[in-house]
């Protein structure tokens, strides 16, 4: 028979995450209610919750109230936010869409370590304040001749999804990838065509180091006083992560003195209070977390979930799976 699946979800996103011709989709593989649910708030008869941002927890009261689910498909990156315990100790299988999010992501950073590898901020800020900077920024430090990505070395901490799309780009670029992190051996590195290091060495050496591990207690402060004083004089730091990967007050420190720089798409605190320090620095750019899937990109989230609902249905196995033993490493 036919399942029934629900949408749960800030219900304005519908639209955006799943556009007409999905929904159609859709409507082949299950029978889906016309309500998106906002709060969890009565009996629930789906076999499949598509879920999105904004879909309330679901807790052991939840699930005590819908005895046939079987699937939460997460139209989003992370299931941390909205899944307890309870959801996977039922047995429910749990996909996520992190990895149609990390597409955004990493199109955006790689822009962004393309304009910080011709220190593209400092430079544009000391023209609007006058001086044409196309050789020597005053105040800025250069390490070496700065000419683009081809030829530089970045470092990459996590490989992470987004970790490796980054990668990937980095590749055809030309740049020269060292990678941090502890679950990825040598020879998985050497497949993904970068050198392992440990994360000091990394910072030793990189030119540009950029953020793509998760938010984890042993991840807090992953790039602190100690760590960022090892970056070389005019390394560049961009964090599309999480903000409190990087110790705040210690990147002001750094930052202020002109010897390093920073592209922040997240903070820690988010957002800073106006007035703070970052947002201040010629050599420091802050961008409002827009590094994710926004806008259109949000159907990309949609296509994956749709076909993670059909996979399901037919039978085959999906993509997105979230394992409960990889929660404690994954975003
Ligand atoms: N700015 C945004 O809008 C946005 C959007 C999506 C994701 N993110 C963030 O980007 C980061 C990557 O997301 P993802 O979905 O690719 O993550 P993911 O879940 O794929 O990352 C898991 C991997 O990270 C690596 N890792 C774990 N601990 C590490 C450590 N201590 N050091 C280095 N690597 C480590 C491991 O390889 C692990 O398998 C996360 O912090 C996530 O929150 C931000």
């Amino acid at each position: 028979m036919t399942p029934l699946a629900a949408f749960a979800m800030q219900p304005l996103l519908l639209p955006e995450l799943f556009p007409l011709d999905l929904r159609r989709r859709l409507s082949l593989v299950t029978r889906v209610h016309e309500r998106v649910i906002d709060a969890f708030d009565g009996p629930l008869d789906a076999e499949i919750l598509i879920t999105g941002w904004g879909c309330p927890r679901i807790d052991t009261g939840v699930l005590a109230a819908a005895p046939r689910l079987r699937a939460v498909v997460h139209a989003a990156g992370s299931v941390k936010g909205h899944l307890t315990a309870a959801v996977f100790d039922r047995g429910i299988t749990v996909s996520s869409a992190a990895e149609a999010n990390a597409v955004p992501v990493a199109e955006f950073t790689l822009a962004m370590l393309v304009l910080a590898a011709k220190q593209t901020f400092p430079r544009a800020r000391a023209y609007a304040a006058g001086a044409w900077s196309g050789d020597a920024l005053p105040g800025v430090a250069t390490p070496g001749e700065r000419g683009g990505l081809s030829g530089s070395t970045v470092g990459v901490i996590g490989a992470s999804r987004v970790g490796r799309l980054v990668i990937d780009r980095l590749h055809d670029h030309g740049a020269d990838v060292l990678l941090s992190d502890p679950y990825t051996s040598g020879e998985e590195a050497a497949a993904l065509g970068v050198r392992a290091v440990p994360l000091d060495e990394l910072c030793r050496h990189a030119e540009l180091v950029t953020v793509h591990a998760p938010e984890l207690p042993e991840t807090r402060g992953l790039l602190d006083e100690r760590r960022l004083s090892l970056l070389r004089d005019g390394a560049v730091v961009i964090n599309t992560a999480r903000g409190s990967l990087i110790d705040t007050a210690a990147l002001v420190r750094h930052c202020a003195t002109g010897r390093i720089g920073a592209v922040l798409d997240v903070t820690d605190p988010e957002p800073l209070p106006s007035g703070h320090p970052l947002l201040g620095l010629p050599n420091v750019l802050v961008t409002p977390h827009i590094s994710g899937a926004r806008g259109r990109e949000l159907r990309r989230l949609g296509e994956f979930a749709v076909a993670e609902v059909e996979r399901l249905t037919r039978g085959r196995p999906l993509r997105g799976t979230v394992r409960p033993a990889d929660l404690n490493r994954i975003a």
